[in-house]
């Protein structure tokens, strides 16, 4: 059996959609219900939802033999694992943003909410900037309404969020998408089947570009 963490929500759906049409499926998945484990024996396979953060720690540890995570998550953690394919789904991006009339005066530190504070440091880094990391776990949009934080860096999707709170991007900073993600002894012990997702699963990415 081959364990895949799959992350929970809308993007995990989609993502197993992507198995299931490349040959792993597992109907019991799409039954309602408040189970976390499904297991195909026919096609050798075993999801389980998993909050998308997650998934690289059950990935690294072998708890998963694959896993699907948004580049986001694998920048921020770095985690020891094999990055497969870009799946080009769960597409958004990493980007600065602030109150509309917000202009930065470099001589002052700059404050900056966020979930994704490695992100953040390296990006302020590279472009020279000193600044204080006010670390979050959500509604990021709020701190700068609210006067705790300059900016933030979040994820920006469709922009919803952003405009309906009256901020607006700054800067970008990267591109962000879903990725195969694979156990690195897992990938030496069962490299056959991993080899022949992780192929297929290629296949169907490619013909949708
Ligand atoms: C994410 C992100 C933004 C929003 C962006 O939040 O942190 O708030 O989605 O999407 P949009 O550009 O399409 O509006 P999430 O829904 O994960 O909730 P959170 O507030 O708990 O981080």
């Amino acid at each position: 059996m081959l364990n895949i963490a799959l992350p929970k929500g809308r993007l995990g759906e989609t993502v197993y959609d992507l198995f299931e049409r490349a040959g792993f499926d597992c109907p019991s998945i799409k039954e309602k219900s408040r189970k976390l484990i499904f297991e195909n024996e026919k096609t050798g396979v075993r999801f389980f939802w998993v909050k998308p953060s997650d998934v690289p720690i059950y990935v690294e540890r072998g708890a998963a033999d694959l896993g699907v995570a948004g580049k986001d998550i694998i920048l921020e953690y770095s985690p020891d694992v094999y990055e497969l394919l870009d799946l080009k789904l769960g597409k958004c991006r990493m980007a600065v943003a602030a109150k509309k009339d917000f202009h930065d005066e470099t001589v002052k530190t700059l404050r900056v909410a966020t979930k994704f504070p490695n992100i953040a440091s390296e990006y302020y880094e590279k472009i020279g900037r000193d600044i204080d990391i006010i670390k979050l776990n959500g509604s990021i949009e709020l701190a700068p309404i609210l006067g705790l934080s300059d900016v933030i860096v979040d994820i920006v999707e469709t922009g919803t969020t952003l405009r309906e709170n009256d901020l607006e991007v700054k800067a970008e900073i990267l591109p962000i998408s879903a990725r195969l993600i694979a156990n690195k002894s897992s990938f030496r012990f069962a490299d056959r089947e991993i080899g022949l997702i992780a192929e297929k699963m290629k296949e169907l990415v490619t013909e949708h570009d």
